[in-house]
């Protein structure tokens, strides 16, 4: 493999699965995969049924496997009943109570392990105080904005108990982008910690949450609940504000988990769409948990005595599914690490790793590269041959980052599983599984046994080998997004309506491209909407462009994505400025400051512009939609196939070639 050092040659690059750990593992080779796809093929139904019966432990069994005559609003497991916190906690606690259910390390290197029966004890507790002090009931929508301490699941799980809905705000956005949340979910109750530890020095939550819900702008919330964890000073509202640490202990720890019907909602996540404000993904509780648990043991094979790892922020389905829900379903350890990791050095993962010798790492491709390129030999230093499988997520890895993962980290033992899903699957779709499935870097490779994924035109025909075409799943899956909080019709349009379907089922489109190899296997190309993958992050342009529209010399503008060797794809603005503007037309960058602070103020500090280009107008159809795919090429310096003449405006598109080359001059 030594020679092998352009990314072109490395993707046509099979890996095989080692050995060993192909003997050890759950799937053992591809005809074990193949044997339960036909499974999944012969007898849908049975098939997840099976499943269903063996992995949850039901209150009341189900009468019916799937319900599809209203879809594509569809019900799995229909008239089970179950509790989540329960299938996460309470059933361990025979076989495993004292078993590290968490291990969790602070930035400052502090660290906190939570056994099974210490976990049940404070969802116990929580769950009583979110009830007794709260009137927290079964249905009711909690915000979580917490950063990443222990205390975050325990509030999930506590939610989970009682049947309230949560819904986790990643602790880095605004308060405006809180404030729109809490207001979509009408929550009642906010649960915040004063702040945490990031780059060695403390920052703040508490002070957003009051900046959100300040003159009275989120009249549903009537409590705020406060984990400390910095201990920096912050500003109490008397009858608003409670102190968790202070009255927790004060409840019993014995508190009966609500029976939940299997199409209950557990949890709201936002996430951003190709139009309008970031809409609330609903998943349910039985097909959610169930595919939660099968992908731990499928695709990272997790064993008894293993520790595992995911460096994911619990705030993204990531940590969701693979931090909380999906580790402590199966009885798992899950590590939770609070901060960077260039904190206090590029070692700081490695050294984790051997520390706890952990099996499983789970992260993501721009963390990967930026490691590499800081500090591509550190990880010689460390012993990390506990690992067996490595993960990544979010976004393409490209070939020489994979490598350098699977030689460096996994000194070409581990198997990489590059997992590609969302947050409306709920759980991992496409992934190599570790013993089973050659892998190929930058390749997601095959549809994990019983997700029928496949690459389609709009007509609903399959795409040939090689060609590009929409990522679609063509029969529903237990864990899938089941609505748009709210919203029934932007979830049956916005997901549905793309692919026409030949037998009259409906077709759930990805937003994603890709294409097959001559092994079928998948690889995934990026999104084909208005939405931009920076870091792994998903960010809609019409949010960026709705936040910059505040500014008085912006009359209009245009986000597009560029690529970026580290994050991925970047944001370029091509922005249309006021005819009074008082900005020198030549000086593109000037605005730049100015711009990304209107974001950070509505979005947070994820979402920023690298590049702007002031231009006259921008390219439009006759019926007034942007061709940001045109802009995107111009921003990336590509050349323009794309027929302009029918545009409304097809001069322009020169104009800003013009201008776009004038400033690279
Ligand atoms: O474009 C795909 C990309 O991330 C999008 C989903 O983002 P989000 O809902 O925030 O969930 C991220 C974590 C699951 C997808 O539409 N994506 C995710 N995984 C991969 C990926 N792109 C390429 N390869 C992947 N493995």
């Amino acid at each position: 493999m030594e020679n092998i050092n352009n990314d072109l040659e490395l993707m046509q690059t099979i890996f095989k699965p080692n050995r060993a750990l192909s003997k050890q593992s759950r799937i053992k080779n591809i005809c074990e995969y193949e044997d339960l796809c036909l499974d999944a093929e012969e007898d849908y139904e049975a098939y997840w049924g099976n499943l269903a019966r063996e992995k949850i432990s039901w209150i009341e069994p189900f009468k019916q496997v799937l319900d599809e005559s209203k879809a594509p609003f569809y019900q799995w497991f229909v008239g089970g009943k179950l509790n989540v916190c329960y299938q996460c906690v309470d059933r361990h606690i025979q076989k495993r109570k004292n078993k590290v259910a968490i291990i969790f390390e602070g930035e400052m290197g502090d660290y906190k392990v939570y056994t099974y029966r210490r976990l049940y004890r404070e969802v116990n507790q929580t769950a009583n105080l979110l009830k007794n002090r709260f009137g927290i009931k079964k249905g009711d929508r909690v915000i979580i904005y917490m950063p990443m301490i222990p205390e975050s699941a325990i509030m999930m799980l506590a939610c989970a108990r009682i049947g309230a809905i949560h819904s986790v705000v990643f602790g880095g956005f605004s308060p405006e982008a809180l404030r729109d949340r809490i207001n979509d979910t009408q929550a009642k109750l906010v649960i915040t910690a004063d702040g945490a530890f990031r780059r060695g020095r403390p920052y703040m939550l508490k002070p957003a949450v009051d900046k959100a819900l300040e003159d009275n702008q989120c009249p549903s919330v009537e409590k705020v609940l406060i984990v400390i964890r910095n201990n920096e000073p912050i500003e109490y509202i008397r009858g608003r504000d409670y102190v968790y640490n202070e009255i927790v202990t004060l409840e019993s720890s014995q508190c009966e988990p609500e029976p939940m019907d299997a199409e209950d909602p557990l949890f709201l996540l936002y996430t951003s769409g190709s139009t309008g404000k970031p809409k609330g993904v609903q998943h349910s509780s039985a097909g959610y948990i169930l595919w939660a648990q099968m992908t731990m043991e499928w695709v990272f094979d997790v064993k008894e005595s293993d520790n595992y790892w995911c460096t994911a922020d619990i705030g993204w389905i990531t940590g969701h599914t693979y931090i909380v829900y999906g580790p402590l379903a199966i009885g798992a350890t899950t590590i939770m690490y609070e901060g960077t990791p260039t904190y206090p050095n590029h070692s700081r993962w490695w050294e984790m790793i051997e520390e706890y010798r952990v099996n499983q790492f789970y992260t993501s491709p721009t963390a990967i590269r930026m490691l590499h390129a800081d500090a591509p030999d550190e990880p010689d230093n460390y012993d990390l041959s506990s690992l067996r499988i490595l993960g990544t997520v979010g976004e393409p890895i490209d070939p020489s980052a994979w490598k350098w993962f699977y030689e460096k980290i996994g000194r070409g033992k581990c198997s990489v599983v590059d997992t590609w899903w969302q947050t409306e699957t709920g759980g991992h779709m496409i992934s190599p599984l570790p013993g089973a499935t050659p892998m190929k870097p930058g390749c997601a490779t095959l549809p994990l046994p019983g997700i029928q994924a496949e690459i389609l035109d709009e007509e609903g025909n399959k795409k040939d080998v090689g060609e590009p075409g929409l990522l679609c799943i063509t029969k529903p899956w237990p864990s899938m997004i089941r609505g748009v909080w709210g919203n029934p019709q932007r979830y049956a349009e916005g997901y549905f309506s793309q692919v026409k379907s030949k037998d009259g089922k409906p077709i759930y489109f990805s937003g994603d491209a890709a294409f097959y190899d001559e092994r079928g296997y998948i690889t995934i190309i990026g999104r084909t909407d208005d939405v931009i993958n920076v870091s792994g992050h998903r960010i809609g342009t019409a949010e960026v462009e709705s936040a910059i529209a505040k500014h008085k010399d912006i009359a209009e503008s245009a986000i597009v994505s560029t690529l970026d060797p580290i994050t991925g794809e970047s944001l370029f603005a091509f922005v249309v400025t006021t005819p009074n503007t008082s900005c020198d037309l030549k000086q593109h960058m000037s605005l730049l400051p100015e711009l990304n602070a209107l974001i950070r103020e509505e979005i947070g500090p994820i979402a920023k512009i690298n590049n702007i280009l002031y231009v006259p107008g921008l390219p439009k159809t006759r019926s007034g939609k942007i061709m940001r795919r045109l802009l995107r090429n111009i921003a990336r310096g590509e050349p323009i196939k794309q027929d302009t003449s029918t545009l409304e405006n097809p001069n322009i598109v020169k104009e800003i070639i013009a201008i776009a080359q004038g400033k690279n001059a």
